[in-house]
């Protein structure tokens, strides 16, 4: 797994291709490939495809401790975003869904990311920042100034170093719940 974080640290890899078009035209971007043992050929991959196994997804979700979520609901949220991206692990022609995040929009101002996750056996490896990074692209390409996510308090520094900002000018972000 060593080889996966020295490939990210000391490549362009983490940051995705330059070209807009490689995240525009297509559906996936290629991070990373290698070969993991004679003749096994594993690369890691974003796609853009919104077909997501909602088990695979509940399973990533799950390994992170994340509260589980009615799965009928997690489809309405994807069908409704206007952005998934999906970080797969390949090897042998297996996917292993490995990473995640979505994006919802007003589609000409505002931007909020939503559900950004890496499977612990892949974290630390500079994967979430080029997901992340990969995402803002995107956002930036579909000429959305405004991006804006809920951190939870133990990853504040994660999305700090991607440049967000907390509370900026003053503002504080608010929230209703039901009583
Ligand atoms: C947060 C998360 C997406 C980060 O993904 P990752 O692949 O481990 O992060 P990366 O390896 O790309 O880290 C990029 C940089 O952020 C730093 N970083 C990563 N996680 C961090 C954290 N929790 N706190 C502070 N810094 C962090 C890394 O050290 C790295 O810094 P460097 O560039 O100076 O080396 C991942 O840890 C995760 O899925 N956590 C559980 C789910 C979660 O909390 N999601 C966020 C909900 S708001």
């Amino acid at each position: 797994m060593a080889f996966w974080k020295n490939f990210f640290k000391n490549t362009q890899a983490a940051n995705g291709p330059n070209n807009l078009a490689s995240i525009t035209s297509i559906n996936s971007v290629l991070l990373v490939e290698h070969l993991e043992n004679k003749d096994q050929l594993a690369n890691i991959y974003i796609s853009l495809n919104d077909k997501i196994d909602l088990y695979d997804l509940e399973k990533l979700c799950d390994a992170v401790g994340w509260v589980r979520r009615p799965i009928k609901k997690v489809k309405v949220a994807i069908d409704h975003s206007f952005l998934t991206a999906s970080l797969f692990y390949e090897k042998n022609q297996q996917q292993q869904l490995i990473g995640f995040a979505r994006v919802t929009s007003d589609c000409a101002f505002n931007a909020t990311i939503w559900d950004v996750v890496i499977h612990p056996n892949f974290q630390g490896q500079g994967l979430g920042k080029a997901l992340m990074d990969q995402t803002i692209r995107y956002l930036r390409h579909a000429d959305i100034s405004t991006i804006t996510l809920f951190a939870d308090p133990n990853v504040v520094t994660f999305y700090r170093n991607l440049g967000f900002v907390a509370d900026p000018d003053g503002v504080k972000g608010m929230f209703w719940y039901p009583l």
